[in-house]
């Protein structure tokens, strides 16, 4: 059997230069009704198959119909482990145009078709997935579609060789202006970012995904082109104000707060399709309710190894589940109330296939230095004004901040493995360093600004306007250090970027206006595998790069050793590990709890392994696993020496 496999993947790796056909049909079918039920009647209308019979209507609609030889509006790439996977998203195609989507790459100045596949209706997505990819070199690629479009980029190789892995973190693509994104692209393009990550909201026309992430790419094709790009999408990408997914049940409102998904399993598959098709396959691929996709997964880029998570599609609705303490069932404005009356045993955040799948993730450290995770929303609620500055709110559910275990429990997921956190949603960039047990002891985040911050405004504003408690940060800002948020979970504030106005209207009114700060633009997160420094860096959509670090927001840049982001407080130490290999992998366990306290790479040839209580532990080490070498029932030994043997 595995003989067979290897000659499979042998014939798939030489069939480069040669045509892959796809099973084509001569006639073009389209589905009539690509989204079932009452809900879905009205859906994607600007881009359905059969809309060249009909006028256009309103920007979106006169935006799609585009001249022919533009059709193929951007490509998005990963690759890892060999295989390299592009997803080409194509306008909407007229029903006698040909369905075929067809890859070419440049191999000694000479380009090749290296596969072709029909593009996908309703989506008009077109997937392709390249066996035993060579990473080592750049590669320039091309997507075609019949005679005259074509959308060209480059396949960058694996950058492991780079000391420095740079990210730009963006999220929330206000549709209240619908203009290029060139203030931040050109930076974007000068700063160089080994990957771009899009947290989710890239769009926020509920009912017209295909358009609204067409538009999308439109503004940032020149910068996603050439480079891997993660894409998630959130609440408003799957129309929803906000997402509850409680595995892919029904919902019965666009509000969505019993749980679930309101539009079809269709569209909410077609966005997913189109947003997710070309990240790494899925961790495991089983459908939730409704058959709706999942595509939780993980990206290694140059040694950063990037876990990409999935915060809305398990977790529970809270009407109808907890008590109501404030206008809506997601709002809480009781001052005082129990936190225990909201963090019922019942309710999911990541589902626990998701957090196996996290802590999994944080013990394999194949090709790995540093680690991170990518999601979609910040797991507490670092904000106090929602929507306008007369509205204070003590807690908004949607949030990973609740349930409070839930967020607990993925918290340390990722402070076992020493994981930074990043994430969009909350149109208010903020740093936080989590606490667990204690204020500081998890590890941390940093929520992007908004790409445009006209859709909904968040403040960061404590009530007495007092400097939070703990050890200062040292910062110009003012309200910095420990706080509760008002899910009484512990965060230390370390950084926020307010917008300059106290309403959304404000705001729109002057979005224009470089002069004006919204607290809109990018994070750009930079992790140096050899100091195993992180740095945040948030840069307003606006800023001018040739002032330096002047240019960012203030409080920020932010930088810390990514061992910061296990903040737990030695009691004592095991004894040292020496190794006959360098920079292992070591993973303590505790004999009394069965918990994995830790896994890491760590640095040279020896490591004395910190513990957080008496006890015995027992020590797993490997070269990429903690496979290679285990030793039971250890305890306290500051003085002693272990040889480890790999
Ligand atoms: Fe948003």
């Amino acid at each position: 059997m595995k003989n067979t496999l290897k000659i499979l993947i042998l014939t798939l790796s030489f069939s480069w230069g040669c045509t892959q056909n796809t099973q084509r049909n001569e006639r073009v079918e389209y589905t009539t009704d690509p989204f079932p039920g009452e809900a879905g009647k009205t859906l994607d209308s600007h881009t359905r198959w059969d809309m060249w019979d009909k006028p256009a209507e309103g920007f979106l609609g006169e935006f799609v119909r585009v001249p022919r030889d533009e059709v193929v509006g951007f490509a998005l790439y990963t690759h890892q482990n060999g295989k390299l996977k592009i997803t080409a998203q194509l306008y909407p195609l007229k029903p006698e145009e040909s369905r075929e989507v067809r890859l070419e790459m440049k191999k000694n100045d000479q380009w090749e078709q290296v596969q072709k596949v029909d593009v996908v209706y309703p989506g008009w997505s077109a997937h392709f997935e390249i066996e035993d990819w060579d990473d080592s070199n750049d590669v320039p690629y091309r997507v075609l579609h019949g005679q005259e479009a074509s959308f060209e980029g480059l396949i960058r190789k694996n950058p492991k060789d780079k000391k420095e892995i740079v990210v730009a973190s963006l999220s929330c693509n206000s549709n209240q202006n619908r203009e290029n994104r060139n203030a931040i692209v050109s930076k974007l393009k000068e700063q160089n970012p080994d990957l771009l990550f899009f947290a989710g909201d890239q769009s926020y026309d509920h009912k017209e995904h295909t358009a609204g992430w067409l538009l999308w790419g439109k503004q940032f094709k020149e910068v996603i082109r050439d480079r891997p790009v993660v894409t998630i999408p959130d609440d408003h990408d799957v129309g929803q104000g906000n997402v509850w997914g409680e595995s892919g049940k029904k919902a019965d409102s666009p509000a969505g707060d019993t749980g679930g998904y309101f539009y079809p399993a269709e569209y909410v598959n077609m966005v997913q399709r189109c947003q997710t098709s070309h990240l790494p396959d899925p961790a495991d691929p089983t459908t939730v309710d409704q058959g709706i996709t999942v595509y939780y997964t993980s990206l290694n880029v140059g040694g950063v190894d990037f876990a990409i998570v999935e915060d809305r599609k398990f977790k529970s609705g809270p009407a109808g589940k907890i008590p109501q303490m404030g206008p809506r069932p997601d709002h809480i404005t009781e001052e005082g109330y129990d936190p225990a009356k909201v963090d019922l045993p019942s309710l999911t955040l990541l589902g626990d296939r998701q957090l196996n799948f996290l802590n999994e993730w944080g013990q394999d450290w194949t090709d790995t230095e540093m680690k991170a995770v990518l999601s979609q929303t910040a797991f507490c609620g670092a904000v106090h004004f929602h929507g306008s500055m007369d509205n204070r709110l003590l807690a908004d559910l949607d949030c990973n901040g609740w349930p409070q275990t839930g967020r607990d429990n993925a918290l340390k997921a990722m402070r076992r493995a020493f994981a930074t956190h990043l994430c969009g949603d909350q149109h208010l960039s903020v740093v936080v360093k989590h606490g667990i047990d204690e204020f500081r002891d998890g590890p941390f985040a940093f929520t992007n600004p908004a790409i445009v911050n006209t859709y909904y405004g968040r403040w960061w504003w404590p009530k007495d306007e007092k400097a939070g408690a703990g050890a200062p940060i040292n910062t110009e800002l003012p309200w910095t250090g420990d706080y509760l948020d008002g899910l009484y979970n512990k965060i230390t504030m370390y950084a926020y970027a307010n917008p300059d106005f106290s309403t959304v209207k404000a705001m729109r009114d002057t979005l224009k206006r470089s002069e004006v700060n919204l607290g809109d633009g990018y994070g750009l997160i930079r992790f140096n595998k050899e100091s195993r420094e992180v740095t945040f860096e948030a840069w307003p959509r606006f800023a001018d790069l040739s002032q330096g670090d002047a240019g960012q927001y203030p409080g920020w840049p932010i930088k810390f050793n990514m061992e910061e982001n296990d903040g737990r407080k030695p009691v004592g130490y095991l004894p040292t590990l020496q190794f006959n290999k360098t920079n292992p992998v070591v993973q303590v366990i505790s004999e009394e709890t069965g918990e994995v306290l830790y896994t890491v790479r760590v640095q040279g040839e020896s490591f004395q392994p910190p513990v957080y209580a008496q006890g015995k532990y027992t020590v797993n080490v490997g070269e990429n696993k903690p496979d290679g070498w285990s030793k039971k029932q250890v305890t306290f030994g500051e003085d002693q020496i272990m040889e480890v043997s790999l």
